[in-house]
């Protein structure tokens, strides 16, 4: 029980941030400043991260996001150089496009292929290599 209704919470979350990107595109916007930033959001690696990433994993990638008390499994500290330098780009593409489970993990880490385009999430993974965990893939 407690799971489900952390993952409904979750897809309450995303999904007003859907609805908002819904009205950008649809040219309603009043205000262009609000309409542009929310457009450099959808685009850039970083505004995603924080509209789809931060509610679990925090602002700054530690696992430490608003709704990470509530999962039994916790999200992963990103921020880690000696764990996410030994994740390849694409296993992390898979993880995030197709979710946890896909790979054997809890289904916590929801999929985001409905949400986000392949391109928006290739910007992901860069914004972690660059700002998260300011580390590149080191094979062993
Ligand atoms: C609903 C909460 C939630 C959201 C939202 C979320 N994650 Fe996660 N994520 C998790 C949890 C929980 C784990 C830990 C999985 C495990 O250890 O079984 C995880 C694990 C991961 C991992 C590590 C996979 C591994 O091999 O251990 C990556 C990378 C990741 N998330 C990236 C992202 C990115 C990027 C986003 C945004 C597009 C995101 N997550 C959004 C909960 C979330």
């Amino acid at each position: 029980m407690k799971k489900i209704s952390s993952l409904l919470l979750v897809g309450a979350l995303l999904g007003a941030g859907f609805f908002a990107a819904g009205q950008a595109v649809g040219g309603q916007q009043s205000d262009p400043t609000a309409a542009s930033a929310w457009k450099a959001g959808n685009e850039d690696g970083g505004g995603n991260f924080l509209s789809y990433c931060m509610p679990c994993h925090g602002d700054t990638g530690k696992g430490d996001g608003m709704l990470s008390e509530d999962l039994d499994v916790k999200p992963r500290n990103l921020s880690s150089p000696k764990f996410l330098s030994s994740k390849s780009d694409k296993y992390l593409f898979k993880v995030i496009k197709d979710g946890g489970a896909s790979v054997g993990l809890t289904e916590n880490m929801t999929p985001f292929a409905e949400q986000l385009s392949d391109k928006e999430i290739r910007n992901i993974i860069a914004y972690l290599r660059k700002e998260i965990c300011k580390c590149e893939f080191k094979e062993d």
